[in-house]
């Protein structure tokens, strides 16, 4: 063969291997409205950067004939590219190549981008389109799936991993997603679950749609599996870049700082009149949030799960921060489990990668009775409680109103290690709301009066003597408590401020193999 001929043959192995499982196949996956592997990646990565690795790997299975069936690349694309000129590595799984099934081979390919994504210190972006484990190739398979779940484990905490799931993903396949940062579905086209609608019927007897058991749908609002949902592929696509832009590239490396066209001095005067005068009358934190942040930018995440607590990425005077806000306008704001495992999973990917944290709290207490109870807030609670007193990113906390109980204690007290902490002058911090407060402490004089009418004078007056005592940030602040009490159209400023004076903080944690979070 001559040179030539070696390039010829070259060029056409190539442009096999682009045809994955050929043009049937690509035309069977756009016609279900999917992309193919190469088109994510191509629609993922700044243009032309996309180096890929092994595009003639080839399985080594021989069970069921399948020495006959051979495709280059083996099912999932996989190399390193750019997005906004950072290094990312990828991998995209290719359904038209064995139902993206995975193989032993299709797991190293895997691994190898892994392994550099850690060497080089760059996020790892896996595109999950797949049946699983390669039925032929047995127990390789779930070996192959093993050294990726070890990857993911070890890679956790030094850069960032996103998934983004495109199609199938099902049985022990999901626990690789699982283990990354962030997780994104398609609305309709993608699913997981940890086994089928038909295993279930046999199981249990119960009868569930694909969708009504592992859409994207239940991920995004009842489970809490996905962060993220996206109307379609094109739209998860441009999400996955975004979320980049908040992110550094490892555990030792500081969020890009972008350009600021936002003046940090401006000041918002309709925050000074956001708090209803009746306590008890919610408002939306999110008007707070997009009047403090760059621009009225923020990345909402877990948008539709766990609604009474709001957590995102968004840019202060340029720098990424990540929020944490109680929702008032969603069960009052209160703590209950998912809203305190929801944001300490945010608190702690925050802390691994240097992101400071800004915590807007209003809230009444953890919420009361037997289901919270049974269902172990205690724990779940504590976990909240233990990202904030471990991070040692710099945190700044504004109460714009209530701040009550243990709860008060949570999010991010002076005790727990806050920065700086500041109260709005319309916020409460006490041990409990004034009805309550009153109950306890009055009590027995409550029993005594027997005239209804007396009594809820009498009611009355205390709470209003309580609420004037307690219900106000003055308390607090006489105690140190709290840094300052700031005008609400001056947040803005206040805050970038003092990150600015944080940027150079270092605090550490006590020599240890690792805490034991209450998990
Ligand atoms: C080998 C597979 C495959 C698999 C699909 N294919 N899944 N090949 N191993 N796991 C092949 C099909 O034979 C078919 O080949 C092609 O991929 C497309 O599949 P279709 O069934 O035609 O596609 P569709 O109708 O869209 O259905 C997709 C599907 C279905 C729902 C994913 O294929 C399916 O149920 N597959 C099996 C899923 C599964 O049970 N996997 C094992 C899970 S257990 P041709 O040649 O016709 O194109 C597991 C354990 C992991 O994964 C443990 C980790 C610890």
């Amino acid at each position: 063969m001559s040179n030539q001929d070696k390039i010829k043959e070259l060029i056409e192995l190539r442009a096999k291997a682009k045809l994955g499982g050929g043009e049937k196949r690509i035309e069977s996956q756009h016609k279900k409205g999917k992309f193919t592997a190469r088109e994510r990646i191509d629609m993922l990565l700044d243009e032309g950067s996309f180096e890929e690795f092994d595009m003639f790997v080839t399985h080594r299975c021989t069970n069921f004939g399948m020495e006959n069936e051979q495709y280059l690349g083996d099912g999932v694309v996989t190399g390193t590219g750019t997005i906004d000129g950072r290094v990312v590595y990828v991998f995209s799984q290719d359904f038209t190549v064995f139902g993206g099934s995975l193989s032993e081979t299709f797991a190293q390919k895997i691994c190898k981008v892994m392994d550099m994504a850690m060497k080089m210190g760059a996020p790892i972006i896996g595109i999950n389109d797949s049946g699983g484990a390669r039925i032929q190739e047995g127990v390789n398979s779930l070996a192959g799936y093993a050294e990726i779940f070890e990857r993911n484990i070890l890679a956790s905490g030094v850069i960032p991993q996103i998934s983004a799931i495109f199609g199938p993903c099902a049985g022990g396949a999901v626990y690789s997603p699982a283990l990354t940062d962030f997780i994104l579905m398609t609305d309709k086209s993608s699913y997981m679950f940890v086994t089928g609608p038909k295993v279930v019927k046999t199981v249990t007897g119960e009868d569930i749609t694909t969708e009504d058991l592992g859409g994207a749908n239940v991920h995004a609002s009842k489970s809490g599996v996905a962060h993220f949902l996206c109307d379609d592929e094109e739209e998860g696509i441009l999400l996955i870049r975004k979320l980049i832009s908040y992110l550094p590239q490892n555990n030792l490396e500081e969020a890009p700082i972008t350009e600021c066209n936002d003046p940090i001095e401006r000041i918002d005067e309709a925050l000074n009149s956001i708090i209803p005068e009746n306590p008890n009358q919610p408002y939306d934190v999110k008007d707070i949030i997009y009047s403090i942040v760059d621009n009225s930018e923020f990345l909402e995440i877990h948008r539709n799960y766990a609604k009474n607590i709001i957590i995102g990425f968004a840019k202060l005077n340029g720098m990424s921060v990540g929020i944490v806000a109680n929702q008032p306008n969603f069960l009052a704001g209160v703590l209950d489990i998912e809203s305190s495992r929801k944001a300490a999973r945010f608190v702690r990917f925050c802390d691994s990668f240097n992101i400071p944290i800004l915590t807007l709290v209003d809230v009444p207490g953890f919420l009361p009775g037997s289901t919270q109870e049974y269902g172990g807030i205690i724990i779940h609670g504590a976990k909240l409680m233990f990202a904030y007193g471990e991070a040692t990113v710099p945190k700044v906390t504004v109460t714009l109103r209530k701040s009550y109980g243990g709860a008060h204690d949570v999010m991010s007290s002076k005790q727990l290690r806050g920065d700086v902490n500041y109260a709005w002058p319309t916020a409460e911090i006490a041990v409990m709301g004034a009805a309550g407060a009153i109950e306890v402490l009055e009590g027995r004089k409550l029993k005594s009066i027997e005239d209804p009418e007396e009594r809820a004078k009498y009611i009355a007056e205390k709470e209003e003597e309580y609420k004037k005592k307690f219900a106000n940030p003055y308390n607090a602040a006489k105690y140190g408590y709290i840094d300052d009490v700031i005008e609400p159209m001056n947040t803005r400023f206040r805050i970038i401020r003092a990150f600015q004076t944080l940027a150079t903080k270092k605090d550490t944690l006590p020599p240890k193999k690792h805490s034991n979070i209450p998990l």
